[in-house]
């Protein structure tokens, strides 16, 4: 394949991460877009990019470009397009559409119409048509349109990259893996530097961190729909993989320690990381984070406490950030703290003042990522902030 215009998508707020990576694995970056980016791969680097992104969402190919002006044109904007060419008529097919400021009508019918022209096209070509599978299908078909124009892409990733391909265990609150991954980025935390998450859930932070430390490709454990493409090149994919493994470094005990209150929940943190090969390489602890001592005298603490989206909890956690803010006083000088938070009012009542706050998407929520050097001494303002909406 020669290059080609890609598009990666990934949380709003990792872009600049997320181009660093596509960088890293061979691809030209063009430019960040908000929640994505725009970049030219060969068949080696859309490979290499599935593969080792911790970042993306999906990794899309640009097949085809058309301005349109009525709902008629794009039926045959998709008819036009060589369908056959890039994928067999037994593979299984799903059309996802996405819009910006697009005046159509109905978003489900436009769906319809290009699933009729891939089919239509392949009915013309071959007397056959694929199977439509919505719900795991071999080619996922993305058509995005904004007021005048429709881009057309296969999907090369398949699944999201962000189900790294484990049996994982997600808690209710569970952060999605690239957005956890995109916290120890964005925290400059070192592998090799202890790491504690206190209120570690599934234990999702944990998992990225070990990946990260032992040079892993996250997508080792999985497929992409890439595989199923016409130029699936077999012999490439098996010396992009084998090049990725030999980056590997071995298997042993890790400076990561992660613990919650909650037993049930990790047990699905201990199942997660002994999916992934991690069972021995990482301590985990069932304790009220209150009663936890930090590991080691300096490190890093990157953590996603609970912020209460339901209704009813508001007044506890105002009761409990503060108490959560003394902890870290008292037992964290040295340390490194993170805290991602969706309630823009809570991080206020730990009483330390962040030295950073970025701006991240949490799926639709909007969060703040807070950095906290905790120091000894570090004292709480004379008059705590209180909830006030
Ligand atoms: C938002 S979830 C964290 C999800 C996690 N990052 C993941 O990806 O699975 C917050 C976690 O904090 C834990 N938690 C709440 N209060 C706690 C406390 N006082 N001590 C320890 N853990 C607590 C909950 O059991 C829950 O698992």
């Amino acid at each position: 394949m020669p290059p080609a215009s890609h598009f990666a998508t990934c949380p709003r707020g990792l872009e600049a991460l997320l181009e660093t990576e596509l960088a890293a694995a061979g691809a030209q970056v063009v430019r960040q877009v908000p929640a994505g980016v725009l970049f030219m791969a060969d068949a080696a680097a859309e490979m290499r990019v599935n593969l080792t992104s911790r970042i993306a969402t999906r990794i899309l190919r640009k097949v085809g470009f058309t301005r349109y002006r009525k709902e008629e044109h794009i039926y045959r904007a998709a008819l036009d397009l060589p369908w056959p060419d890039w994928f067999d008529v037994k593979k299984t097919i799903a059309v996802k559409v996405g819009a910006q400021n697009a005046p159509l009508k109905s978003l489900n019918f436009i769906t319809l119409k290009i699933k009729d022209a891939i089919c239509d096209r392949f009915r013309e070509e071959t007397h056959e048509r694929p199977s439509v599978d919505p719900s795991a299908p071999d080619v996922p078909v993305y058509a995005f349109f904004t007021t005048d124009a429709v881009t057309f892409y296969l999907d090369t990733s398949g699944e999201p990259l962000f189900k790294r391909g484990f049996k994982r265990e997600a808690s209710a609150a569970s952060l999605k893996e690239n957005l956890a991954a995109g916290l120890l980025l964005l925290s400059g935390w070192e592998p090799g530097t202890p790491l504690l998450d206190p209120m570690c859930g599934a234990g999702t932070i944990l998992l990225e961190a070990a990946d990260m430390a032992l040079n892993r490709a996250p997508g080792r454990g999985r497929h992409f729909a890439f595989e199923h493409y016409r130029d699936f090149d077999a012999a490439l994919w098996k010396r992009i993989k084998a090049e990725a493994q030999a980056q590997e470094k071995p298997l042993t005990r890790l400076p990561i320690f992660g613990a919650d209150q909650d037993r049930w929940v990790l047990d699905k943190a201990r199942n997660n990381l002994a999916a992934a090969g991690y069972a021995d390489a990482i301590e985990l602890n069932v304790s009220d984070v209150l009663d936890l001592k930090a590991p080691t005298p300096v490190g890093t603490l990157v953590t996603n406490p609970p912020y209460g989206e339901r209704l009813g909890e508001a007044e506890d956690l105002a009761e409990w950030y503060p108490l959560l803010g003394d902890w870290l006083k008292q037992n964290f000088s040295g340390w490194e703290a993170w805290v991602i938070s969706g309630d823009p009012l809570l991080p206020k009542l730990l009483g330390l003042k962040a030295s950073r706050r970025i701006p991240l998407f949490n799926g639709p929520i909007e969060t703040r990522f807070l950095q906290y050097k905790i120091v000894a001494g570090t004292m709480r303002p004379d008059k705590p902030a209180k909830l006030v909406s």
